[in-house]
C-alpha cells in the first residue's frame, strides 16, 4: 500500500493568553490516504483553522508527529518545510488570499515560480488551470474584478498549481452565497479527485461535510466521527 498522504498523532497546540493557556489542539490524530476526502466541522473557536495551519506546516504543533506522504517534517528547519509545503500542500483559504496586483494568470503561475518552475512552464500550467476552473476569458482580470465565486476558482487552480498530494481547504465556501457556493463545493471535489490530491475540507455546511469519503467533528480539541 501506498504511504498516507498524511499521517499525525498526538498533535497538540496551545495559545498563551493574559488569563493563562488556551489548549486549542489536545492530541491529535489523523491519517488521510490517497484519494481520500476528509471534513471536519466544529464550532466557531474550536480550532478548525489553527488544525489545518498545523497540518499544512504554516503553524507548528507543541507536540506530536506530523508526516507527509510518510516523511516526518515537524523537525524541519522552516526553509526545508517551506519548500516541501510549496510541493506538496495546496491551500484554499476562505477569504481567497490573492495577490492583488496581480491577474488571474498570474496569481496561479506565481505559486509555480514560488515552487522554483521556469516562468514559461508556469505560465502555461497555470493557464491549462484557469481554463479548467472555467475562467479562460477572465485570465487576465485583476482579484478586484472578479466575483468571489470567480475569486476562489483562481484560488482553487493556484492550489493545484504544483501537483499537491493534498489539498487543505478552510471553509471555501464561507464568503460565497448558496449557489455559488455549491458550484464551488462540486468544483472542489471533482477537481481535486481528478487532479489525484487527498482533501481536508473544514466546512460549518454539514451538506457538503457529508460530499467527503469521510466526516469528521473537532470537538474539545480532538478529533472523532461524526
Ligand atoms: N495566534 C493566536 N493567538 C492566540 N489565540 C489564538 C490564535 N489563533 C487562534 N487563537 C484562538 O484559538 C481558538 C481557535 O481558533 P480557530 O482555530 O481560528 O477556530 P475555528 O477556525 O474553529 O473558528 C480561538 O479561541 C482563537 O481565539
Ligand atoms: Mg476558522
Amino acid at each position: 500500500m501506498s504511504k498516507p498522504v498524511l499521517q499525525a498523532k498526538g498533535l497538540t497546540k496551545s495559545y498563551r493568553s493574559a488569563t493563562g493557556l488556551l489548549e486549542i489542539l489536545r492530541g491529535i490524530d489523523l491519517t488521510v490516504e490517497a484519494g481520500e476526502s476528509v471534513s471536519i466541522r466544529g464550532a466557531s473557536g474550536a480550532g478548525k483553522t489553527t488544525l489545518l495551519q498545523v497540518l499544512g506546516g504554516l503553524d507548528a504543533p507543541n507536540k506530536g508527529e506530523l508526516s507527509w506522504m510518510g516523511r516526518r517534517v515537524d523537525q524541519l528547519r522552516s526553509s526545508a518545510l517551506a519548500s516541501l509545503r510549496s510541493r506538496q500542500i495546496g491551500f484554499v483559504f476562505q477569504n481567497y488570499q490573492l495577490m492583488p496586483e496581480l491577474g488571474a494568470q498570474d496569481n496561479v503561475a506565481l505559486a509555480g515560480q514560488i515552487a522554483g518552475m521556469p516562468l514559461a512552464e508556469a505560465r502555461t500550467r497555470a493557464f491549462e488551470l484557469i481554463k479548467l476552473v472555467g475562467l479562460s476569458s477572465r485570465s487576465r482580470h485583476l482579484p478586484s474584478a472578479l466575483s468571489g465565486g470567480e475569486c476562489q476558482r483562481v484560488a482553487l487552480a493556484r492550489a493545484l498549481m504544483n501537483r499537491p498530494a493534498l489539498l487543505l481547504a478552510d471553509e471555501p465556501t464561507g464568503n460565497l452565497d448558496e449557489v455559488t457556493a455549491v458550484e464551488m463545493m462540486n468544483l472542489l471535489l471533482t477537481i481535486s479527485r481528478e487532479q489525484g490530491a487527498a482533501l481536508v475540507l473544514v466546512t460549518h455546511s454539514s451538506e457538503f461535510a457529508r460530499l467527503a469519503s469521510r466526516q469528521l467533528v473537532l470537538r474539545a480539541g480532538s478529533l472523532s466521527n461524526a
